[in-house]
């Protein structure tokens, strides 16, 4: 009798899909809930359940029952609103496309760079976008007085709390609660409180790296940077190494690549030098290990870290970076 009860309530849901004008509804009602209908037929078994089982299976019979009308009442109520019956379907509608999500450019940047380091035997590690003034600047050597802790380039959120200005703090906090060997990059976010417009956002991404151990020298920075240069920009690009300076690192090193916009002859984009910054690097400065409490008499190491935005504009030719954030469709499917 269950199973009855089951299969019945199984065949009125799958045939009131089918239902789709005045006649069908009635057929149905016909073959469901009238006098003689399967729910009827279901009832006048009730007889032969033993007695003891009757309140129960009537129970059931009953919500059958309840449940079938229902059908039948909803698709009547449907079939008055929507007309049908009377109209055919309108078989001209266009119709319905899906559309199919895409990775944004900074993703599939971000995931090419991580693949060739991970290739390399880097792993992947993540701080806090929320900063406090000592894995900011301190830890990495900046001087009390230094103009990037000024209010003009650092959202300060009170005296010590601001939003990281770069993923250099990053190393201090693997450096923090890891000994060396490391190998890590840093992929993130950070912030800097500047004007917004085509070329400059108040938040972007960046991806830092680490090497540290005993005996690392600055042809082991060469070496990984240029074959993640190589792989990522292809064989045959001209790429070169100019002294910079940043607190963190000693010697360092700003690394430019032949602007692929003009071959080098010089454009817009590269402000008419036929060059292009695309990273920053340099030898860890020893004041840095200084604060993580690593010996820098044993240990040496490479930092560098690099800007996405800048790379996906100049790879998928977009001149303006406020399209990475603005979610436009128009913008995003293209990719
Ligand atoms: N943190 C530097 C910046 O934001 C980049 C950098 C990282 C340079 C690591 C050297 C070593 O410009």
């Amino acid at each position: 009798m269950d199973a009855d009860i089951q299969e019945i309530r199984g065949r009125a849901t799958a045939e009131i899909d089918q239902v789709s004008s005045p006649e069908g509804l009635d057929r149905f009602r016909v073959t469901f809930l009238a006098r003689k209908g399967l729910v009827a037929q279901l009832f006048e078994s009730l007889k032969t359940v033993p007695p003891a089982e009757k309140p129960r299976v009537g129970k059931a019979l009953n919500e059958l029952r309840e449940y079938v009308q229902g059908l039948h009442d909803r698709r009547a109520a449907d079939l008055t609103a929507s007309g049908a019956g009377r109209h055919a379907p309108d078989l001209t509608l266009p119709g319905r496309t899906r559309f199919a999500g895409s990775r944004h450019p900074l993703t599939r940047v971000l995931d090419e760079i991580k693949e060739i380091f991970v290739s390399m035997g880097f792993a992947i590690a993540d701080g806090p976008e929320i900063e406090d003034d000592y894995h900011n600047f301190g830890a990495l050597n900046f001087p009390p007085d230094h103009p990037a802790r000024d209010m003009q380039d650092t959202f300060f959120l009170d005296a010590n709390a601001l939003l990281r200005t770069h993923t250099s703090p990053v190393q201090i906090r693997v450096m923090e609660v890891m000994q060396p060997p490391i190998r890590h990059i840093m992929p993130g976010k950070v912030y800097r409180n500047e004007a917004i417009n085509a070329r400059s956002y108040c938040m972007f991404h960046q991806v830092e790296g680490l090497c540290v151990d005993r005996g690392v020298t600055f042809s082991d920075l060469k070496g990984t940077l240029i074959a993640f240069i190589k792989e990522f920009y292809g064989p045959s690009l001209k790429y070169r190494f100019r002294p910079t300076f940043f607190p963190f690192t000693e010697p360092s090193a700003d690394i430019y690549i032949t602007c692929f916009m003009c071959g080098g002859r010089g454009c817009r984009i590269c402000k008419q030098s036929g060059w292009l910054e695309i990273l920053g690097c340099g030898m860890v400065d020893p004041a840095v290990f200084r604060s993580v409490g690593y010996d820098a008499e044993r240990y040496t190491g490479y930092a560098f870290g690099m800007g996405i935005e800048r790379i996906a504009l100049l790879r998928y030719g977009i001149d303006d970076i406020r399209l990475f954030f603005q979610n436009d469709v128009r913008f995003l499917s293209q990719f």
